[in-house]
């Protein structure tokens, strides 16, 4: 449709038409067969209003999506389009590993294709908008949403949320095989405080500008057509009603113009917030600061058309917000085609096929970051191997977030190991070794009970000790329920189940040979079992494909390349933490001495694996890093060389990672920033040249002037395959002329 055409359609519609475009109700008012359910009753909403609303969440399929798009587009005057949205977080029919493992990838290319690939069955089944990128940078691994996001660095979350929004996007949006991306939550919703979900989030201007802010910027940037609002207090006022984010820095400093939807219910709860006294005065609040869509829309359905009416939103507010949810369903080109090319033989021919499969496989195994592995103990050699642990089978590996992938399309590592044990010359046996929770256990959905938990368990247990026994080595598959992260998934202990840690000891007293496979959607505490395991490979949540993957990596086909983006502290007490903090007045300097500095007496101030860190099955050697100049001006640049030599047997890829520290500044700046990496791929005893360019604009932050800018001086820069490296060169930065 003409851009004037959409202003026509725009001015002739009434105002309850209008208000209705802003409203999203959700899928679970159909039923399966896109009939309407009893919820409509219970929620007091009339099939007239459901039929009028401008979108619909978290309901899919291409033929009940088209009947209810038909009967929508029946009821509406106009006969405008609906939109349908739905939470698309790391793959859809075909499951990736959850964003925390995929940013472990430090490849914005293969996310970027990864998202593509959530795009095209998504789209396929009916999904006009997919609920991510999530930007939020995450500090503190109580949060459960942590498995949501790419870590705690923000150019390397900035990174991967525009690789992302491209991926889901595309070049054109009317092209069926793609969606649109929402960027969320804004702002700084992973700095909930003490890590508990919805939590409001304290944080300086300073800090949001510097370390928060830039992903979302970066997935606004690479175009994303929707952000969401944060369901938390920012600066005394819930973000759905924050001025001066949503006014001042989203629409103002980000020059965003897309749609801002609030998260689901956001808008009603600015009541509970205490902010607002009623629908009508959270309606109020969410328009007057731009709040366009109102997520399963209570408010704006109660009180919108009666503010607009009084005057107190006035009509240009109503068709700023009205014109923009248009503007999107025309980027779409819902106007020629409502359904964007959705059928049910297209989804037959793209959803889970073989090429999307073998992505997500390869997304597995760049995924898995190798945190141990004394006496080369992984890849297996030919033997007996054990392989035990309740995340050998029936553990679910798609995560928190996979509304739209089947458990039942797992494939768990029990089967993948059987499918390629001949091949790598394993006799193998299984035993599921425990339960995978602790009687009693809460999770986001309810709490785990089993009435024959201890006698179930010592039989488990006392299989498994036989089983170790009789192996050479023993692969423990381990980790927490994928319900203990994700969306209201908090945990002050972040360790395994109790009920795991016995069973690991139990076998590390059989048999010391132990390589552990840790499932998880956060870095955890890992206590003993990383002194006593020979090997820990980080698993994460790694989606459908899971099993396959790990099984590559298990037999060497595959040498492990992920790195942590998340630092795995010693203990809970470390948390929340980060690289990149700023240094204090009394830092701990090696060698220095230790007596009144910033430290813990109990524990060390470094995690046990820093961000950037993971092993390989080869040695690279970093060597001969050097500069191209000593100074330059701002309009210069600088070359970094280093040299990369496989110093191992096999074939492997290092993540090679430059990290700049601006020695002083008119505000202080962190002890080290990642400004850049590149992953290279190497074979034995090669050895490349790997150069980074710094430009004036890397050096740029939030100065006492309230701008992001460079300021001269000294700069250190750091050349390393993980941020604890401690050599650095430095080159000054000077004024011109
Ligand atoms: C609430 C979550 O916070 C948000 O991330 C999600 O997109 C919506 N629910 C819709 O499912």
């Amino acid at each position: 449709m003409k851009d004037q055409d959409l202003e026509a359609l725009l001015q002739d519609l009434s105002v309850e038409e209008k208000v209705y475009q802003l409203i999203q109700y959700q899928g679970a008012n159909y039923s399966d067969d896109a009939v309407l359910t009893g919820l409509l009753d219970q929620n007091h909403i009339t099939p007239h209003e459901l039929g009028m609303a401008g979108s619909t969440l978290c309901i899919w399929g291409a033929d009940k999506l088209k009947k209810i798009q038909d009967a929508a587009m029946a009821i509406q005057p106009h006969h405008i389009p609906m939109l349908f949205m739905l939470d698309v977080i790391h793959g859809h029919r075909t499951v990736f590993p959850c964003p925390l493992a995929l940013g472990a990838t430090f490849s914005p290319e293969l996310v970027e294709e990864c998202a593509a690939v959530a795009a095209r069955e998504a789209a396929a089944e009916g999904i006009h908008v997919t609920f991510a990128p999530m930007a939020d940078l995450v500090r503190d691994a109580r949060w459960g949403r942590c498995m949501e996001s790419t870590g705690e660095d923000p150019y390397l979350n900035g990174r991967m949320a525009a690789a992302m929004v491209r991926g889901f996007q595309g070049d054109d949006l009317r092209n069926p095989d793609h969606i649109a991306a929402c960027v969320k939550h804004f702002a700084g919703y992973g700095a909930a405080v003490a890590g508990m979900d919805y939590q409001n989030v304290e944080l300086s201007e300073h800090t949001l500008r510097e370390y928060y802010l830039p992903a979302y910027q970066a997935g606004i940037e690479a175009g994303a057509k929707m952000v969401m609002t944060g369901f938390h207090t920012y600066n005394g006022l819930p973000c759905t009603g924050n001025a001066w984010l949503m006014r001042d820095i989203l629409r103002g400093e980000m020059g965003f113009d897309g749609v801002l939807i609030s998260d689901y219910c956001a808008v009603n709860e600015m009541v509970s917030h205490g902010l607002c006294e009623d629908l009508r005065d959270a309606a109020r609040v969410a328009m007057e600061n731009g709040v366009d869509i109102d997520m399963e829309g209570r408010s704006y359905a109660a009180a919108l058309i009666g503010l607009v009416e009084d005057g107190t939103i006035p009509m240009a507010r109503l068709d700023e917000a009205v014109r923009r949810v248009l503007k999107l369903k025309n980027a779409l080109g819902l106007f020629e085609d409502p359904y964007h090319g959705a059928s049910e033989t297209q989804a037959k021919a793209v959803v889970r096929t073989e090429e999307h499969r073998a992505l997500a496989r390869r997304a597995v195994t760049q995924s898995l970051v190798l945190l141990k592995n004394d006496d080369a103990i992984l890849p297996l050699r030919p033997g007996k191997i054990a392989f035990i642990g309740p995340y050998l089978e029936d553990a679910d590996l798609r995560s928190a977030w996979s509304f739209s992938g089947e458990a039942a399309d797992n494939r768990s590592v029990r089967a993948a190991v059987k499918a390629q044990a001949v091949r790598a010359g394993w006799e193998v046996r299984f035993s599921q070794g425990s339960t995978l929770l602790d009687n009693g256990t809460r999770h986001a959905l309810g709490v785990y009970r089993n009435d024959d938990f201890l006698l179930e368990n010592q039989r488990l247990c006392a299989e498994a000790v036989e089983l170790a026994r009789w192996a050479d080595t023993v692969v423990l598959c381990l980790g927490e329920h994928r319900l203990q992260t994700g969306e209201a998934a908090s945990r002050v202990w972040l360790r395994l189940p109790e009920v795991q840690q016995k069973l690991f000891s139990a076998v590390a007293a059989e048999n010391p040979r132990i390589a552990v496979l840790l499932f998880s959607g956060r870095p955890l505490v890992l206590g003993e079992m990383a002194e006593q395991a020979k090997a820990v490979l980080a698993c994460w949540m790694p989606g459908t494909e899971g099993g396959d993957g790990i099984v590559d990596v298990l037999s060497g086909s595959v040498s492990p390349s992920g790195k942590v983006t998340m630092a795995f502290p010693f203990a809970e007490g470390q948390e929340p933490m980060c690289y990149n903090g700023y240094s204090t007045g009394r830092p701990q300097v090696p060698g220095g001495p230790s007596e009144y500095t910033s430290r813990y007496l109990d524990c060390p101030n470094a995690p046990r694996y820093p961000f950037g860190y993971g092993l390989s099955y080869t040695t690279f050697t970093l060597s001969e890093v050097s500069l191209s100049a000593k100074q330059m001006t701002k309009k210069e640049m600088i070359t970094v060389h280093a040299k990369l030599e496989n110093t191992g047997t096999v074939a492997g890829t290092e993540v090679v990672q430059l990290y700049l520290q601006d020695l002083v500044g008119s505000r202080v700046r962190p002890v080290k920033a990642l400004k850049g990496f590149q992953k290279v791929s190497l074979q034995p005893g090669e050895r490349v040249d790997v150069q980074f360019t710094i430009t004036e604009e890397m050096l740029r932050f939030y100065t006492a002037r309230n701008r992001f800018e460079s300021e001269p001086g000294v700069f250190r820069v750091y050349v390393g395959t993980d941020s604890s490296v401690e050599e650095y060169l430095e080159f000054r930065l000077v004024e011109e002329g």
